[in-house]
């Protein structure tokens, strides 16, 4: 099973730009031909999350308009920028979405893996917050199929991750999470997005992972009190690749052309 991952694309109204400096569109429409080219083709497309910039149906007219580009079943959660229910009306065809209240997924017919989307969004605010119900959720559909291999989407990371500027908006009550699916070994990987940067960590005895934007990063910038700020880096997404002899691989993908193919010594 060959699962594509792709983050925080902040699509904007048609002619606008992200942060009014960068063509966030195009750079999504370059991402999802980068993922036509790949061979083999993903089984399934997960987004997590700030689909769009600042939650106006203009913009979710522009990402579906994008998402119908992508052949694969695409599940998407949604991140601090989205607005819950222009999302929900965007995404009203996929078969996964809640009809009311937070937009969790539970996705088990499309492979070997169980995908789990846990929306701890918290709508007018930027940070994220595994709260009791959040908690409750993700214990009830881990509890369903204990040892179904799983993968848990969510927006904000639920840990500090040492850039000060980013951590204010992480998810809060990180180690509620963490101790719920250090019960649950058959969790492969949670995965991320929000910090518009790759990292990797142990975290409730699982592995994190956290996906590049398919537009800008933020600044890797570790200093205490450092100041906030992007970089327009090459973009990249992730390949999760699920061989039950090996367990799920994540690879990172430049999104772009390179060159190549040279010869291989
Ligand atoms: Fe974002």
């Amino acid at each position: 099973m060959l699962i594509a991952h792709l983050s925080d694309p902040h699509l904007r109204a048609r002619g606008h730009l992200y942060q009014d400096l960068v063509d966030s569109n195009a750079m999504f429409l370059t991402a999802i031909r980068h993922l036509a080219a790949l061979v083999p083709q993903p089984d399934l497309v997960l987004l997590t999350g700030d689909l769009v910039d600042e939650g106006t149906e203009a913009e979710y007219a522009v990402a579906a308009e994008m998402l119908a580009r992508i052949p694969q079943p695409v599940l998407v959660i949604p991140g601090n920028h989205d607005e819950r229910e222009r999302f929900r009306a965007c995404l009203r065809h996929s078969p996964y979405l809640a009809t009311s209240g937070p937009l969790h997924l539970t996705v088990g017919d499309q492979g070997a893996m169980r995908i789990l989307g846990l929306d701890i969004t918290v709508p007018g605010e930027h940070h994220g917050d595994a709260d009791d119900a959040a908690c409750l959720w993700l214990e009830e559909r881990l509890e369903e199929e204990p040892g179904r291999p799983t993968i848990i989407m969510m927006h904000q990371p639920p840990f500090d991750t040492g850039i000060s500027f980013i951590d204010a908006s992480c998810c809060r009550q990180g180690a509620r999470m963490a101790e719920i699916v250090s019960r649950y070994p058959a969790v492969e990987r949670i995965l991320c997005g929000h910090i518009h940067r790759f990292m990797q960590l142990r975290f409730g005895g699982t592995m994190l992972v956290t996906a590049p934007s398919t537009c800008t990063a933020i600044a890797l910038r570790l200093q205490h009190r450092a100041e906030p700020a992007s970089f327009v880096e090459p973009p990249a997404l992730l390949l999760h690749h699920w061989r039950p002899q090996t367990g799920l691989i994540t690879h990172l993908v430049p999104i772009g052309w390179f060159p190549g193919p040279l010869p291989f010594f």
